[in-house]
């Protein structure tokens, strides 16, 4: 597991370690999210998501315990002459507000499959009604770092969803060349799905 020191360490440099481009599923979802209201980028690391958000017109709380990547995300909504809020936190234990948020957006972190359960319980509660979750995770399929009950498949997703409708759970390949690392290429899982 890296530590949010680790994940300083990492988002230590100039260049942006995942890229300044938001992910493609959520470019795909954009005709379903609102246009205003509130959003959550939850683990949002250097800012790509939640900035993109932000240019969307939403009001985005950008979360991640790193304070280097945050310090990105921050200078890169200042580039794009948007602004986003952060919090440098651990998502663990922060206090989730309950209803709060029109759109969650929360891709690519991987946990052990007991706190999982927690965290996407704590999503729902966060989410308001009619709100939205954005999903993007490492399917189970690519063989990764993350030990393999850390990382996802479509009936994992159903069931810790299991309080919201879903919309759209698709998989696609993505291959990345971040920054100076190694290429890689992953099989991701993605959902979209609405709190009733
Ligand atoms: C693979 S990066 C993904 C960043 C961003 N979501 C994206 O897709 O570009 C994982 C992020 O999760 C954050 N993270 C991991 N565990 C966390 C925790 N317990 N609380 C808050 N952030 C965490 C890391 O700091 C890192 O920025």
């Amino acid at each position: 597991m890296m530590t949010s020191e680790n994940w300083d360490t990492r988002y230590a440099t100039d260049d942006y370690v995942f890229g300044v481009d938001p992910s493609p599923f959520l470019i795909a979802c954009q005709d379903r999210l609102p246009v205003a209201g509130t959003a959550l980028s939850l683990a949002d690391g250097e800012g790509r998501n939640g900035v993109w958000l932000a240019e969307r017109g939403l009001d985005v709380l950008a979360l991640d315990w790193s304070s280097e990547g945050l310090k990105k995300a921050e200078r890169l909504a200042r580039e794009r002459g948007v602004r986003i809020r952060t919090d440098c936190r651990d998502m663990l234990t922060w206090e989730w507000p309950k209803g709060a948020y029109d759109v969650v957006c929360a891709m690519n972190f991987h946990f052990p499959a007991e706190v999982r359960e927690t965290l996407f319980a704590r999503i729902v509660e966060t989410l308001a009604p009619g709100g939205l979750l954005v999903f993007e995770g490492i399917h189970r399929d690519t063989r990764d770092h993350h030990p393999p009950s850390a990382l996802y498949d479509e009936t994992i997703l159903r069931r810790l969803c299991s309080g919201l409708t879903p919309v759209v759970v698709s998989t696609r390949m993505e291959s990345r060349q971040h920054a100076k690392e190694a290429p890689t290429t992953k099989k991701k899982l993605n959902g979209l799905a609405v709190k009733p």
